[in-house]
């Protein structure tokens, strides 16, 4: 036997390890045929529960898929050797609705045990979240594993400040291979759900730093934030993301045109010269946004980290696993 086989072996297997899995439409057909149906109906009782709950679980795609790929690490609980991504900077007091995942976790879990990712859920679940607010319906690939662990450090240094600028938001999406036109296009989320007085403090009362306003904010929609949140605001106090928060539709691009972009990193999407034609465009034309919106969010759900993964039982621990033949506490 030559010497250098056992190095091949190693070689292929770790190449099998890091190259992830392969996505494809209907994977759980054979394994858990009911998983889209049961993941739509578990959307749909969330939202008769609560509206906002849908955008909520949609955000989590997001901040999901740009923290080492789409593997559902963000869902994990801190653990007494590991702090998670639910209170990272951008995460804490912000990310919502993870109970409706338990729900869909817990319908899965009863109909086919064991079978169906959580990664694969915020998938489902936020292309749902779309489809059942009026917005588009697509096909989703799945076939995705759950993280064996998760990094708060990770979140704090990727995900952007609702301060962020449209430079900014260009060369961090360009990083994960999505266009400036996928990064409009997936801003237009914020056409369903709210966000905290907490986001918008700077921008009402010293954008940059200057003592003033942001000038791109149109009169009107300004002195109606100011009386949301006044200076002495409690900062949890949420405010509509467009005029139409409970439909997901072009309004917000729309909204961006006339001055009224709830946060900084909204309206900047106006003010800046590249992304400016795409924000006409979604404006005038809400089935290019539609396209445009899907695709993204294909895109987005076909980030992988090549890390090896499971499928957990549970979605806020990794499953425990025989150490020496004992099952580690
Ligand atoms: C382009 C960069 C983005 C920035 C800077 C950003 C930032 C934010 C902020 C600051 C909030 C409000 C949070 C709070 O005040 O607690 C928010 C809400 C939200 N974001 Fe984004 N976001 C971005 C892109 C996205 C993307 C790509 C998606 C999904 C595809 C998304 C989905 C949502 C949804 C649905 C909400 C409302 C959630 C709710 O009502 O609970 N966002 N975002």
């Amino acid at each position: 036997m030559s010497p250098l086989l056992p190095h091949l072996v190693l070689y292929l297997l770790l190449l099998t390890v890091v190259t992830g899995e392969t996505l494809q439409p209907r994977f759980y057909s054979e394994t858990c045929p009911e998983a889209e149906s049961i993941v739509r109906r578990e959307m749909k009782k969330a939202m008769i529960k609560e509206a906002r709950s849908v955008a909520s679980v949609m955000r989590l795609q997001f901040h999901d898929c740009f923290i080492n790929g789409c593997d559902a690490s963000l869902l994990l609980d801190d653990t007494p050797n590991m702090l998670g991504e639910k209170l990272s900077l951008s995460n804490i007091n912000s990310l919502r609705s993870f109970e409706v995942v338990d729900d869909i976790k817990e319908a899965l879990e009863r109909a086919c045990p064991a079978t169906v990712s959580c990664a694969d859920i915020i998938i489902m679940a936020s292309r749902d979240a779309v489809a059942l607010t009026g917005g588009p319906d697509w096909e989703v690939k799945l076939g995705r594993k759950d993280s064996l662990t998760a990094s708060q450090k990770d979140s704090d240094d990727v995900m952007p400040s609702p301060r962020a600028n449209a430079t900014f938001l260009i060369d961090l999406f360009k990083r994960f291979d999505l266009s400036v036109k996928d990064m409009v296009a997936l801003s237009g989320s914020h056409s369903i759900g709210q966000g905290r007085c907490f986001s918008i403090m700077f921008r009402l009362y010293n954008q940059s730093g200057s003592g003033k306003p942001d000038p791109a904010l149109e009169p009107g929609y300004k002195k109606k934030l100011n009386k949301l949140c006044p200076l002495s605001v409690d900062q949890n106090v949420t405010g509509d993301l467009d005029a139409t928060p409970q439909v997901f539709d072009n309004q917000y691009f729309k909204d961006l045109v006339s001055g009224r972009g709830f946060l900084n990193s909204d309206q900047t999407l106006y003010t800046n010269r590249e992304t400016r034609e795409y924000v006409k465009m979604f404006s005038e034309d809400q089935g290019e946004f539609f396209r445009a919106f899907e695709e993204g969010m294909v895109k987005m759900g076909d980030l992988q980290s090549g890390r090896p993964g499971e499928v957990r039982f549970n979605c806020r621990v990794v499953n425990r696993r025989p150490i020496h033949g004992l099952l580690e506490a």
